[in-house]
């Protein structure tokens, strides 16, 4: 039988602090192949999450098809809006949700990973955040600094993962990120720069594929997902709405599921993708193919 064996291996996935996004599906696919699992979680979202595991809440999620219970190694504080501690503003370290982490940033997450695992103890790194602080703003009316944070946040993060992280993967070493399609249409509402850090993070994929293949030997690559009402998307406002139009106008007329995400991300980060890198996979029941809306106008059947 061919299966997708993860066996011995380490995963990072940055941007996990519910069980509700794509982020903690994927977490559930690789550690149901078998991978040992470590988490990046938002200072602000950190301390949530683990009242959540503590308290039990979350133990119906946890559950593997298999009947395993999924475990994080390590969960360590993460903002990817800093590749460095120096980066963050006194007001953000003195924050009473930053101040007890010690060293949230990008630099100071690989360090402790060097520290746990040593040099080469990592083979899977999954970028799986995003945020913008205008989202609610059409790009027209997003500030230049909104801009910039959105592209910072949920883009540029994923250059500085690459850099910080590459050099400790073991061979067969693989990064995921997600996007999503308003990086190449206009998703109306889908704002504050949100649509360009998408644009660019793709973008990134194939040039990090490129020089962080040649440099290190590793694969970069992004799934492009169908909308899903996680607590990130429900932020926006109209997710039900995405899901519904998408729905109604897919190839396959159905509404994505997050394992669906877990299930390809774990293919791709398995040694059963090796030769794919650079690429933009869409795992969207086929949306993205679409020229014209197969449901009519709300208005009524066009004559
Ligand atoms: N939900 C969708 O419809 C959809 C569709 C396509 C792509 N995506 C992408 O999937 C990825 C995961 O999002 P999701 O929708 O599963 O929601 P989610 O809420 O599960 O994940 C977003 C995560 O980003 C984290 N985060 C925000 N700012 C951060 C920062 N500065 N540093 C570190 N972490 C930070 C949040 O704490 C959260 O855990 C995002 O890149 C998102 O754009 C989502």
């Amino acid at each position: 039988m061919l299966a997708i064996d993860l066996t011995g291996k380490r995963a990072l996935i940055a941007g996990v602090s519910d069980d509700g996004g794509f982020g903690f599906a994927i977490a559930k696919a690789l550690a149901q192949a078998g991978a040992s699992i470590c988490l990046g979680s938002w200072p602000p979202a950190l301390g949530i999450f683990h009242k959540l595991l503590e308290r039990g809440k979350m133990e119906e999620s946890l559950r593997l098809s298999d009947g395993r219970k999924l475990e994080f190694e390590r969960i360590y504080p993460l903002d990817a809006a800093f590749d460095r501690l120096d980066d963050a503003s006194p007001d953000i370290r003195d924050n009473k949700r930053y101040k007890e982490q010690g060293d949230f940033s990008i630099e100071g997450m690989a360090a402790r990973i060097r520290d746990d695992f040593g040099d080469r103890g990592l083979d899977i790194v999954v970028h799986s955040l995003a945020n913008a602080p205008e989202v609610k703003n059409p790009l027209l009316e997003t500030s230049r600094a909104g801009y910039l944070s959105a592209v910072s946040v949920s883009a540029y993060s994923n250059i500085s993962l690459v850099r910080h992280l590459a050099p400790m993967m073991r061979p067969g070493g693989a990064f995921l990120s997600l996007t999503y399609m308003a990086g190449e249409r206009v998703i109306p509402g889908y704002g504050g720069g949100m649509s360009s850090a998408k644009a660019a993070l793709e973008a990134d994929t194939r040039t990090l594929a490129f020089e962080a293949g040649r440099k290190w030997g590793v694969r970069v690559n992004a799934i492009s997902a169908g909308p899903w009402a996680s607590r990130a998307a429900s932020a926006i406002g109209f997710i039900h709405t995405m899901i519904a139009y998408t729905t109604a106008n897919s190839p396959l007329a159905r509404a994505i599921d997050a394992a669906e995400v877990g299930h390809t991300a774990a293919f791709l980060l398995s040694p059963l993708a090796a030769a794919i890198t650079g690429s933009v996979i869409y795992v969207d029941n086929g949306y993205h193919t679409m020229g014209m809306a197969v449901a009519p106008p709300a208005s009524g059947t066009p004559e």
